[in-house]
């Protein structure tokens, strides 16, 4: 690719409230762009594991902020981060400020690779990467967030009732949008796109031509 090493990496941002899409979102996007991809929701999740795991309370900004401290990528791979109480420990230990500042090298390290990268997460195209030439941001109605994370949580064999998934993705919504420190919410420059009624097939066709705009006018600077 020509002008390669004087420009910055391409770089993918795809934010979004709990369960909208964007992590099938961008997997998508980094199969097509043949583009590593972070989900930075697992570097939450591993501190909120991690924390819970210590015996300390979720609460506590200085046992959470060691937790992240000494988080290392091979914990990313534990299917115990993909649970709905790892959801809402991540959600509960990312408002300390001191625990974002401790993930915020290895998410931006990710993002200058060499060719660029996708990641996923909350304040992607706010705080990791506000220069990222192409943002989405993804949402979609509680009804069917809540649905799609149902679904996923039962493929993994943890049966939860509707109602219960739905006071969780409201629970988080809120904690994650208002917090202080990198609440969630796009980016003046993002791309809105609705998932509600949409098929993956369809959200990815949506999200590829929103990636092609972008790197069309990155491609011309
Ligand atoms: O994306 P996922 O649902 O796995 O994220 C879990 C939690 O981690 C979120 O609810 C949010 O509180 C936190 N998170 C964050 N910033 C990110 C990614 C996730 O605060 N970039």
């Amino acid at each position: 690719m020509s002008g390669a090493a004087t420009r910055p990496a391409f770089v993918i941002a795809v934010d979004g409230p709990a369960a909208s899409g964007k992590g099938t979102l961008a997997a998508a996007l980094g199969r097509a762009y043949a583009l590593p991809v972070l989900d930075t929701g697992l570097l939450y999740r591993a501190v909120g594991v991690l924390t819970a795991r210590a015996g300390a309370d979720l609460d506590d900004a200085a046992a959470a902020r060691a937790a992240a401290a000494a988080l290392t990528a091979d914990l990313l791979g534990d299917p115990a981060l993909r649970t709905r109480a790892a959801g809402e420990a991540a959600s509960r230990v990312a408002v300390h400020p001191g625990v974002r500042a401790a993930l915020l090298d290895y998410q931006r390290a990710f993002a200058r690779q060499e060719g660029g990268a996708v990641l996923d997460g909350r304040d992607i195209g706010t705080v990791i990467c506000p220069d990222a030439p192409a943002k989405l941001y993804v949402t979609a109605s509680p009804q069917v967030r809540a649905e799609r994370r149902r679904l996923q949580l039962a493929a993994r064999g943890e049966v939860v009732a509707i109602a219960e998934v739905l006071a969780d993705i409201a629970r988080r919504d809120d904690r994650d949008g208002g917090r202080a420190a990198a609440p969630m919410g796009p980016a003046p420059d993002a791309v809105l796109l609705d998932t509600t009624d949409m098929s993956i097939e369809q959200a990815t066709d949506a999200a590829r031509r929103i990636v092609e705009a972008a790197r069309a006018r990155w491609e011309a600077r």
